[in-house]
């Protein structure tokens, strides 16, 4: 039985992740700007503030660090943008910062991270070694997996979960694509050869739980082992859901109506590599994506 801190709790992945953790036994708290107390075994936290008072988040065997702005909802507009990166990159420093203070520290900071650190890259196979690409959401990447910088000077393992995005009928990209998608207005985007390094939400729950058991440090890619372009992805989404896929949503459209969030998130390639998950010895229960979304549809998971 561990200790387990989670900021982000009341979020996709936080949620199912304190559940399941809770379900073998874990104690799990959660660190939260906005959950009240009704929930139990909840501690507040200001993630704009100046510092986090270290004792709020000492004594835990593990701390795993999921809190930040939505990047999926919402237009970025200059004020959302901000929101974005300060609160990643300004969350994680003061966390960092408590956590090097606090009287007993954990054994393990779990750092939420994601593939957008890669940027744009074609079909080039990323491991997480490769070099980190431009834009916006490549800079706030780069910018939060930095700002733990005062725990692992105090000595503290930090593991960087660089994960891609997340399927799940609950919330994230699947669920906003279903909609259009069920009334026969699906289609690929752009020239739909950009790869997308998805990853089926029971599967992100697990990685997180078994690199949390390993105390596995480093950059961890916490993407499924087949990624697809998005033309497999709208086909795969297609026959789940018997639907025809064929209207399909240009590039210029798509900047049209999403601006710089097209180009991000949905004109972006990144086909990345899990061969370091599999290697410590981490199994997927949901491999390919056509497994994926047969398996959450049928369990709306
Ligand atoms: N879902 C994906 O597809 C995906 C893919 C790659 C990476 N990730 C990353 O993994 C983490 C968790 O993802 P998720 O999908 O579970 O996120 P989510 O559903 O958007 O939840 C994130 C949580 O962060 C907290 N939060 C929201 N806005 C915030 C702000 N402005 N400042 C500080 N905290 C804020 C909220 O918790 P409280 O209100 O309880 O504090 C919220 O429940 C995120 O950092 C995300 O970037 C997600």
């Amino acid at each position: 039985m561990k200790r387990i801190l989670i900021t982000g709790v009341t979020g996709l992945i936080g949620r199912s992740l304190a559940h399941a953790l809770r379900r073998r036994g874990d104690e799990v708290w959660g660190l939260s700007r906005s959950a009240d107390g009704a929930e139990s075994q909840i501690r507040r936290w200001d993630p704009t503030a100046e510092v986090l008072d270290p004792d709020s988040v000492s004594g835990f065997d593990v701390v795993v660090h999921l809190a930040g702005e939505n990047i999926g909802d919402g237009r970025w507009t200059r004020a959302k943008k901000e929101r974005i990166k300060h609160s990643r990159i300004h969350g994680t420093r003061i966390l960092s910062e408590a956590l090097a203070r606090a009287p007993a520290k954990p054994r393990l900071l779990v750092a939420g991270s994601a593939v957008g650190y890669y940027g744009n890259r074609g079909s080039e196979l990323l491991s997480e070694s490769s070099a980190p690409g431009t834009g916006f959401l490549a800079e706030v990447v780069i910018g939060w997996e930095d700002a733990v910088a005062a725990a692992r000077d105090a000595e503290i393992p930090v593991a960087t979960l660089r994960t891609g995005p997340v399927l799940s009928t609950k919330g994230g990209a699947l669920a906003k694509m279903l909609p259009p998608f069920r009334i026969g207005l699906g289609g690929v985007v752009g020239s739909g050869r950009q790869y997308m390094s998805w990853i089926a939400l029971g599967d992100v729950v697990g990685a997180c739980a078994h690199v949390i058991d390993g105390e596995i440090s480093g950059v961890v890619n916490v993407v499924a082992p087949n990624p697809v372009t998005n033309e497999e992805f709208t086909r795969a989404l297609g026959r789940t859901i018997r639907r025809p896929t064929i209207i399909p949503l240009p590039a210029v459209a798509a900047r049209a109506v999403l601006g710089e969030m097209a180009d991000e998130l949905l004109l972006v390639s990144q086909r990345v590599s899990s061969a370091r998950l599999e290697q410590s010895g981490f199994q997927f229960e949901l491999p390919t994506v056509q497994e994926a979304l047969a398996h959450l549809l049928a369990t709306q998971e």
